[in-house]
């Protein structure tokens, strides 16, 4: 099958889409390169990114609306821009394209304390969310370490997934309908707070996950949950993979509140950042193969506390903990997940590093780590090899660095972590995307009928092929 990407306008043809839009818009919507001369215009994966040939800065769907309508008749390609906090370079320009950024289309519009939902605008970052879901007395369960600037807009067009997903599942459950802006300019969904809505095919589900390829979100009506009364936190350290996954299991099974996080770090990694940032402290006296930290939330503040410290009390005399720190204020609580959130810090410490996001199955989870580690070590014995996860939901992050490695070496780290996860049946994308990183490993998950019928969506949505071009699918 022949590639359907936007073929590159002509400068005049170009020139003559941009000041349409600017007619059609005015100049403070459409902003022209010298007017953004500066801006920062790369996401995290530090994949290489082209200027725009023009800024759009829309404050309403209609707006919207309208750029995508213009740049539909003009075919010029618009990529369409969140917090930039992504890790696959989904939001990085590739040459030629007009640059959408939602962050003027930012605010909660409202909130329905009786349905528990909330209606927020696409550019609204999601610790916002957060924050005013809590005043609100609920809790807005997603969380991930950008949470200070990525936005909703773009925490579905990922289907991001982040800490809490074994307990409320990823950025998939937690909207009930998106409003978004279709390549033609026309505008679809956004307007109900159901919770089941069967009439027909599920174009929320659609949009989400589709890394902007087949639509602008603009509104999302967002799910909120009970805020939990009571949250039990522990930091432990474990003997061997084995203990890792009874741990797990016995929590799920045994602690009345359930698992709310349960986010493994093997000593690479703890090492590492406890060693790196000063800021950060240890919680357990001594090493341990692995670390866990494990959060249970729920209702009952008395019997909660006393039922958590009773399981981790069980677990250490049966040799499933080697130890276990436990949280008893909410700031020995931030001082463990700082330590899993440490990734934020990473441009300090290793600009350079070559990072993952796979999935296995979790009885795989322990090998997949080794083999890779092992064979990393082997190419590249003095790599600084970092392995840590969402393992409750099977997702591993591997992260390696060399200083002085040229930039080429990322290929050939590539082809040796994708491929013991093609081998093993995992992911090679358990929560980030595809972007443009990932698009020659797409296959090694996804069968050609799988790709077959996602690009058939893509042709029947934006046949054009305009909305982020060279992302997901070529
Ligand atoms: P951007 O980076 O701006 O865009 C990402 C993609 O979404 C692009 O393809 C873009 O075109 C598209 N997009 C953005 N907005 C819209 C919109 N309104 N309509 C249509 N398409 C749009 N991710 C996780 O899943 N779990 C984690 O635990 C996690 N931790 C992170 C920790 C750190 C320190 C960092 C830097 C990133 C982390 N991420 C994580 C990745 C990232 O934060 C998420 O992918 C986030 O959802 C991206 O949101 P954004 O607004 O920054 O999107
Ligand atoms: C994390 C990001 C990298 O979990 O997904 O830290
Ligand atoms: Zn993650």
């Amino acid at each position: 099958m022949t590639s359907a990407a936007a073929s590159a306008l002509s400068p005049a043809d170009t020139s003559a889409a941009v000041a349409a839009l600017r007619a059609a818009l005015g100049s403070d919507v459409i902003l022209l390169p010298q007017e953004f001369a500066g801006r920062k215009n790369a996401d995290w994966s530090r994949m290489p990114c082209a200027e725009p040939v023009a800024l759009a800065r829309p404050r309403s769907t209609e707006q919207v609306a309208r750029i995508m309508a213009i740049c539909h008749a003009h075919r010029l390609p618009v990529v369409t821009q969140g917090g930039l906090t992504g890790l696959t370079g989904g939001a990085c320009l590739h040459g030629g394209e007009l640059a959408l950024s939602l962050e003027l289309m930012n605010g909660i519009e409202s909130i329905d304390t009786v349905s528990g939902t909330m209606t927020v605008l696409a550019g609204t970052p999601l610790e916002t969310v957060q924050v005013a879901a809590d005043a609100a007395g609920f809790l807005f369960p997603l969380d991930l370490g950008a949470r200070g600037s990525c936005t909703i807009g773009g925490n579905l067009a990922t289907n991001a997934g982040g800490n809490r997903v074994i307990k409320y599942g990823m950025m998939r459950e937690q909207a009930l309908d998106i409003e978004a802006v279709l390549a033609d300019g026309s505008i679809i969904g956004g307007t109900h707070g159901m919770i089941k809505n069967n009439t027909g095919y599920d174009l929320r589900n659609l949009l989400i996950g589709s890394e902007g390829t087949l639509g602008v979100i603009t509104r999302a009506v967002l799910r909120l949950r009970p805020k939990p009364r009571a949250v039990s936190t522990a930091f432990c350290g474990l003997p061997d993979y084995q203990a890792v996954t009874t741990l797990l299991s016995r929590a799920q099974a045994m602690l009345p509140a359930g698992v709310s996080a349960f986010e493994v770090m093997w000593p690479g990694y703890h090492d590492f950042v406890t060693s790196r940032m000063p800021e950060l402290r240890a919680p357990l006296a001594g090493r341990h193969a692995y670390y866990v930290l494990l959060e249970s939330s729920g209702a009952d503040p008395a019997r909660q506390a006393e039922a958590f410290e009773a399981f981790l009390g069980e677990q250490l005399e049966d040799g499933v903990l080697d130890d276990a720190a436990l949280a008893a204020t909410e700031s020995d609580a931030l001082a463990f997940w700082a330590i899993r959130d440490a990734p934020g810090e990473y441009p300090r410490f290793i600009p350079g590093r070559v990072s993952f996001d796979v999935s296995f199955a979790i009885a795989d989870v322990g090998l997949a780590a080794q083999r890779c580690e092992a064979a990393l070590r082997e190419k590249w014995p003095q790599a600084t090899i970092l392995i840590y996860g969402h393992l409750g939901d099977g997702n591993l992050h591997i992260v390696v660095h060399e200083p002085d490695w040229p930039a080429s070496a990322a290929r050939a780290v590539q082809d040796v972590v994708y491929g013991i996860t093609g081998e093993m049946h995992g992911s090679v994308s358990a929560e980030h995307g595809i972007g443009s990183k990932k698009l020659r490993v797409l296959g090694l998950t996804r069968t050609p009928a799988d790709l077959a019928a996602m690009r058939a969506i893509k042709l029947a949505l934006d046949p054009l092929w305009l909305l982020n071009p060279g992302k997901v699918l070529v």
